[in-house]
């Protein structure tokens, strides 16, 4: 069979996605079940992203476990392009990274590339992005973090910081590096070609500032790993450990393929109403239901391919209800219309919670931020 197209770059993300593809293209490593085992040692529990194989590729993760175990904690590190208002595929990288932060009592390094946005987005102000790096925040803090040990920074606003840091990784780069890697042409403008070196800094910043080496595990959504490729080849030439990153597959989008983005197609976003998300459920999940109610009852659903099925994988933390959806559905006894409807009751009430805890955050905000 020929292999299907898709597309996994930072900046683009299409068709249907073959994860084990990837597994093998990128050249990272699968988590395994001695891996997991070994990750609740620590733990004491694992996170449901983890047993469902939401996250489920990884580099380097049992050095940082070997590293952990020595007493040399890692810290954490990850971002977010503020481009739009936040949305719930982002939502879910950032609840695995607090539970991370909860279990092994550790720092996040979270990283604002407005400066990523201003230079990607044609349309887009820098005005406009930095502004958007802060109201993004709001729902990072919303999600619970440690104020003590959660620094938010803006690129733009931190640039004095960072830039001294990111030369040093460009002079190790070059074009042809940076032209295999990204896919870009003699068009892209020069900002583009610079600025993974803005992304790798957090990799080693506390190092710098600690003046001593710390381990950096890095969770992400599995676009992004292309920057830390680059930057795992050049750590060492700076004297830096290498950073682990840990991958999460996409929240698929409603439509039924790629990932969820608010560039293409339906997106939900944290501030959405009640409405708002009955009414996009309703009418852009892709259903695995069959074409008649009568055909669905007799044949059952296909809760594999179903879009509200496989938001529930990742909202719905109960594995016994799950469960139990899963196999109504697949027998014919739940119908799409309810299945919709269990989707709809638990992202409205996580949404209603989150947008509290959202606004809250607006007066804590500056216990979070570093800038120059
Ligand atoms: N470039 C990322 C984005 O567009 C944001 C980001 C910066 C990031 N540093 C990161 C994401 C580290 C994951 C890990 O969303």
């Amino acid at each position: 069979m020929m292999a299907k197209k898709f597309t996994v770059t930072p900046w683009r993300v299409s068709g249907s996605i073959d994860y084990n593809r990837l597994i093998k293209e990128f050249g990272t490593e699968r988590i395994t079940n001695e891996l997991m085992w070994r990750i609740k040692k620590h733990t004491k529990e694992l996170h449901p992203y983890l047993t469902r194989k939401i996250f489920f590729s990884h580099r380097d993760l049992n050095w940082i476990l070997d590293e952990y175990e020595k007493g040399n904690k890692f810290f954490l590190y990850t971002g977010r392009g503020p481009s739009e208002k936040v949305h719930l595929g982002h939502i879910t990288v950032w609840k695995f990274t607090k539970w991370l932060q909860d279990k092994f009592d550790v720092e996040l390094w979270f990283q604002m590339t407005d400066d990523e946005k201003f230079l990607f987005k044609p349309n887009l102000t820098i005005e406009e992005t930095n502004k958007l790096a802060y109201d993004n925040a709001l729902d990072v803090i919303a999600l619970g973090f440690d104020p003590k040990k959660t620094f938010i920074f803006s690129n733009i606003d931190y640039a004095k910081t960072l830039y001294r840091e990111a030369l040093k990784v460009a002079k190790k780069l070059t074009f042809s590096t940076v032209k295999a890697t990204f896919g870009f042409k003699e068009d892209n403008n020069v900002g583009q070609i610079f600025f993974t070196s803005m992304q790798a800094v957090p990799c080693f910043l506390p190092s710098v500032k600690a003046n001593k080496n710390i381990p950096c595990l890095i969770p992400l959504a599995i676009d992004q790993d292309a920057h830390f490729r680059i930057a795992r080849d050049i750590m060492p030439k700076l004297g830096y450990y290498k950073p682990a990153i840990i991958h999460q597959r996409f929240l698929p989008a409603l439509e039924g393929s790629g990932k969820m983005s608010a560039s293409e197609g339906t997106t939900i976003f944290t501030t959405d109403s009640p409405e708002e998300v009955e009414k996009k459920i309703r009418k852009y999940a892709f259903s695995g239901g069959r074409e008649t109610i009568k055909e669905h009852r007799e044949k059952g659903g296909n809760p594999d391919i179903d879009v509200s099925y496989q938001w529930l994988t990742f909202f719905e933390e109960d594995d016994k209800k799950l469960e139990k959806i899963y196999n109504d559905y697949r027998s014919g006894s739940l119908l799409t219309g309810e299945l919709k409807q269990i989707l709809i009751d638990k992202l409205n009430k996580f949404l209603k919670e989150h947008q509290r805890k959202r606004e809250k955050a607006k007066k804590i905000l500056n216990k979070f931020i570093v800038k120059n």
